[in-house]
């Protein structure tokens, strides 16, 4: 392919040259594994981080819909959450899921566009790119949330793997666009869900009270936009993580339990979702 600058005759030149996951040069990971990107070049740092983002929004993806959980239990007890949602210390914590969402997403953009082949040679340069919007962004919506509390102030390439596999994560080529399809749906549909419930209404830290919800899920077209959502980012979430799991060696048998797993997981999870929009708009 005439977009990269693989030299022929290299082992794995055919392979880099496909498009999909981009591979890392270098010597490969360090023993202690991905988690742990000292000494390495600056794509195995965006490699780990964007990975420990990745995790940490699978998490909040089901602390989240355990918080929502609240809203069915009704109007008092979403107001005894939202008094702590609005505490500083909890404020602090959207800012960081604001970073981890940014660098996640930002990120997940370059990879995308270098494994696709769409801009190939420049990852360094969209990586300093990203951390400039990003730092930007982070900056205006930390004082945006804080501010409602009153406060005065307040990348890719992928390690190599050591033995050689054919895709990196273990991950086939057609999880990985997947990954990137529902990646790129997640960056527009994360976006109007984060300034829908923390940058529209004027209360602090821009959340939404119990009534306020309900008219917002209530309305068929925002129904229908969350829902959609819900699927895409479930999808996503536990692709990425049997990306992940797949990483850690387990032979067929294990990958096949894991795929089974992650499939019942899914489900459930997208059925637990549509009971709880539909019995919040079934109230509106
Ligand atoms: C903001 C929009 C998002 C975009 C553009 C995006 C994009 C991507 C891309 C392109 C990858 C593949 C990275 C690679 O192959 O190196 C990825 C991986 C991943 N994503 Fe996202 N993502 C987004 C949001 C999310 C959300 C909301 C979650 C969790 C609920 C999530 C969880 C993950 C996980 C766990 C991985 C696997 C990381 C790995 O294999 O190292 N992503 N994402
Ligand atoms: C701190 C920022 C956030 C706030 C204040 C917030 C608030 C809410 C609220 C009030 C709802 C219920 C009404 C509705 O369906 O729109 C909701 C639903 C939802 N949120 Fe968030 N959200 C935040 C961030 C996120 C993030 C980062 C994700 C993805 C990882 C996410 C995923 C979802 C999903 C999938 C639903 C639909 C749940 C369902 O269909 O049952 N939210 N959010």
């Amino acid at each position: 392919m005439s977009q990269t600058s693989i030299t022929p005759g290299l082992p794995g030149a055919e392979e880099r040259a496909e498009r999909g996951p981009v591979l890392r040069k270098g010597i490969g990971p360090p023993q202690s594994g991905w988690f742990d990107p000292r000494g390495r070049a600056i794509g195995t740092w965006a490699f780990s981080v964007n990975r420990i983002t990745g995790l940490g929004l699978v998490f909040y993806l089901y602390l989240h819909l355990g918080v929502l959980s609240m809203l069915l239990a009704g109007e008092s007890m979403w107001n005894d959450f939202l008094k702590l949602a609005t505490t500083v210390v909890f404020l602090l914590l959207d800012v960081l899921l604001l970073f981890g969402i940014l660098f996640h997403g930002l990120n997940g953009v370059r990879v995308a566009l270098v494994g696709t082949g769409i801009v190939p040679q420049r990852q360094r340069a969209l990586f300093w790119a990203g951390t400039v919007i990003g730092t930007l962004l982070l900056v205006a919506g930390a004082i945006h949330i804080l501010g409602r509390a009153e406060m005065a102030t307040v990348a890719p390439t992928r390690p190599r793997p050591t033995k050689r596999r054919p895709v990196p994560g273990g991950k086939s080529v057609r999880a990985w666009w997947w990954t990137v399809i529902t990646g790129a749906a997640l960056l527009l549909l994360l976006v109007v869900h984060m300034i829908a419930h923390h940058f529209v209404v004027e209360e602090v830290g821009g959340l939404r009270t119990y009534q306020q919800v309900l008219e917002y899920i209530g309305n068929p077209v925002i129904f229908t936009i969350e829902c959609f959502f819900l699927v895409t980012v479930t999808t996503h979430a536990l692709l990425g993580l049997r990306s992940v799991l797949y990483d850690m060696g387990f032979g067929a048998r294990g990958k096949r339990r894991i795929d089974v797993g992650l499939w019942v997981l899914g489900l459930a999870t997208v059925a637990y979702g549509f009971f709880l929009v539909g019995t919040l708009a079934s109230r509106a």
